[in-house]
């Protein structure tokens, strides 16, 4: 897929140096479920999670690529929340990236590719109770809150969003 500033393409195993990168700095993981940096053999478990994920389901992550620069900034996708019958919208960027509306950009591609090509009904959103800024994107993106929740060991927020319901566009400047 291609958005205005991204190309999004299914994640491959060759993206394990830049996956290692975005998750060994402590700002990306905060909030995440690891909660701190790991290692590049636990993200190459990982990778390796997402690729079987694409065979079994035809959906996952992809990888983010900025098309100035065409270098892997970050990731995005729908994955079935812990292997049940939800479908989450998650994503993570490098530092560098944030604030500049990249990850709704992304997101907002993830839900039509959801809801027009894959027929998906419903798609739903977790984050940690801190975590405002994903809260935020998930809002502008048009998910609402739910519930608090439990997933991934964790306390989460979840928010969904029905298929029909407009996908809201970031308002221009
Ligand atoms: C969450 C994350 C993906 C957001 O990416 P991003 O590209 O900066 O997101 P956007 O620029 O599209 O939107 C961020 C919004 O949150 C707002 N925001 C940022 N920090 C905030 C905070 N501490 N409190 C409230 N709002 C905040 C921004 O102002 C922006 O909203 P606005 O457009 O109304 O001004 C990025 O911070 C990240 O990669 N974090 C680490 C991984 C992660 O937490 N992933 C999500 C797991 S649920």
């Amino acid at each position: 897929m291609e958005t205005e500033r991204l190309f999004l393409r299914p994640i491959e195993a060759g993206d394990l140096e830049s996956l290692a990168e975005i998750f060994s700095d402590p700002d990306v993981m905060h909030y995440l479920p690891a909660g701190a940096p790991i290692s590049r053999d636990r993200v190459n478990v990982a990778l390796a999670r997402w690729l079987e994920h694409w065979k079994k389901h035809g959906h996952g992550f992809w990888a983010a690529l900025h098309k100035p620069e065409r270098q892997m900034i970050g990731y995005c996708g729908l994955v079935h929340l812990e292997d049940g019958p939800e479908v989450e919208l998650a994503y993570g960027f490098r530092k560098p990236y944030w604030g500049q509306g990249l990850a709704t950009e992304a997101g907002r591609a993830c839900l039509w590719y959801g809801f027009q090509k894959l027929g998906m009904k419903r798609i739903v959103g977790i984050t940690a109770p801190g975590n405002h800024a994903s809260q935020r994107v998930l809002a502008k993106l048009g998910l609402q809150y739910e519930k608090e929740a439990f997933f991934y060991k964790m306390n989460c927020r979840y928010f969904s969003i029905e298929q029909g319901h407009p996908l809201k566009t970031i308002p221009e400047d």
